[in-house]
């Protein structure tokens, strides 16, 4: 069946970011790894379920499947640690420790195992007085902190923000920061900041941006289709705001990639896989990898797919259209390419066909365009022009991904491509 034309004319173009990176050289592309809170969570009850509770145990086979199953290889590089792995008290001389039973060997011994298969470790906090699931809290003790898991060789830190006055922030997070640099080490630092401070006011994102490598602006993800639908819309209804403030060295964190674990289908994965690379979005795995199945391990080591999340310039896209339950996310790509794609939001009847057509003016394909499709499945959809019009079929809550290529009749003048807002609903242009 088919559905609505759309006269493909449009592209979320923004100058590249403004503000200051966060400076310690660290997330120049979205980072990438593996996370335990979504899949895990705070099972800490070894005696029973000894294969599934947070221990140094779940960390170390993660990392060596990460390494064996080609993970690593795909650009999965951080194991990283979610809440409670904690003592529920501090040592005599006021440090966080690791808890003994379920982490015997400590953190320090945990990183050297994770480096020796050459991935890195990540480890979590909170800026309040108590993590989000009551472990100690990092307030008062930032410098002592931030010394701690740079003495244990950790490479990154996620900061939350529960028991906190929201008034004091920005403050916590920012002392943060100043502490992880005062430490030497190269620690990536992620942040929860904007998401507790939406309630009460508007972040700054450029104050964000300068102390954090990426951040959280809303809810946690669910293993559910309605969870990553509403993290979508938030993002979509949000973008004027968020986006631009997205580039090398630091990224919008729509939380974890729930593929591979119970709640979507595989279009929905799909989806979710789609959008978070057209989001420049960190892309933290929460799942089982030594349980995964072959379809959900393709798509998270789908290298065309990480190519558009990793791309050098950073841009994070947009959703630039939505049209006869179809919405179209546009990024812009290095080489004047351009990711597309065309999220089907019926949730009802089966595939429907979606018409892209190059609109006058549109120069991209004009002369020529090369278009591919990635998903659902990699096809070389051949040379296009303005003339020119391509169907692609996408199930319901599935997602198609293309990049386009603009086949240029003089290779070396670079595009110069500037963007219009052209009328309140968004619509951009692009003109020479
Ligand atoms: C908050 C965070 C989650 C996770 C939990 C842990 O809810 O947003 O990502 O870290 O705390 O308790």
């Amino acid at each position: 069946m088919l559905g609505g034309v759309f006269l493909l004319s449009l592209l979320g173009l923004l100058p590249p970011p403004a503000a200051d990176a966060l400076d310690n050289g660290l997330a120049l592309q979205p980072t990438m790894g593996w996370l335990h809170w979504e899949r895990f969570m705070c099972n800490t009850d070894c005696d029973r379920d000894p294969d599934n509770c947070i221990s140094e145990r779940l960390y170390m086979q993660m990392a060596d499947v990460m390494v064996k199953e080609g993970w690593k290889e795909a650009g999965y590089e951080y194991v990283c640690i979610d809440d409670c792995w904690p003592s529920h008290q501090r040592d005599a001389q006021g440090r966080l420790q690791a808890d003994p039973k379920r982490f015997p060997g400590g953190i320090k011994k945990l990183a050297d195992y994770v480096h020796s298969k050459g991935l890195k470790l990540g480890i979590y906090a909170d800026v309040g007085t108590k993590t989000c699931g009551g472990y100690p809290g990092s307030l008062g003790y930032y410098e002592a902190d931030a010394q701690t898991f740079a003495d244990w060789d950790v490479d990154l830190l996620k900061f939350d923000g529960c028991y906190m006055d929201w008034t004091l922030l920005g403050e916590g997070y920012i002392n943060m920061s100043k502490a992880l640099n005062k430490t030497g080490r190269s620690i990536l630092y992620s942040c929860e900041w904007p998401l507790y401070e939406w309630p009460h006011q508007q972040p700054n994102y450029k104050a964000i941006r300068e102390t954090c490598n990426h951040w959280r602006n809303f809810d946690d993800v669910y293993d559910s289709w309605s969870s990553v639908k509403s993290i979508l819309a938030w993002t979509a209804s949000h973008q004027d705001i968020i986006a631009p403030a997205a580039g090398p060295g630091g990224w919008n964190d729509p939380d974890m990639l729930v593929i591979g674990n119970f709640g979507l289908s595989h279009d929905q994965q799909e989806s979710q896989m789609a959008l978070w690379a057209i989001m420049a979005a960190p892309l933290l795995m929460s799942n089982d990898l030594r349980d995964i199945c072959p379809r959900s391990k393709g798509l998270l080591q789908n290298r065309h797919i990480i190519a558009i999340n990793q791309d050098p310039l950073g841009y994070q896209g947009y959703l630039t259209a939505k049209m006869d339950s179809f919405e179209v996310w546009e990024k812009r790509l290095s080489a004047n390419r351009l990711a597309v794609a065309v999220l089907n939001t019926q949730e009802i009847g089966g595939a429907r066909g979606f018409f892209l057509r190059a609109a006058p003016g549109w120069k991209i394909c004009d002369p020529q365009c090369n278009v591919t499709q990635i998903l659902p499945q990699y096809k070389e959809l051949g040379v296009q022009n303005p003339h020119t019009k391509i169907v692609i079929s996408v199930n319901p809550s599935g997602t198609a991904l293309l990049t386009i290529t603009p086949i240029s009749s003089d290779s070396n003048t670079p595009y110069k491509l500037h963007w219009q807002d052209t009328s309140v609903k968004r619509k951009h242009t692009i003109t020479f």
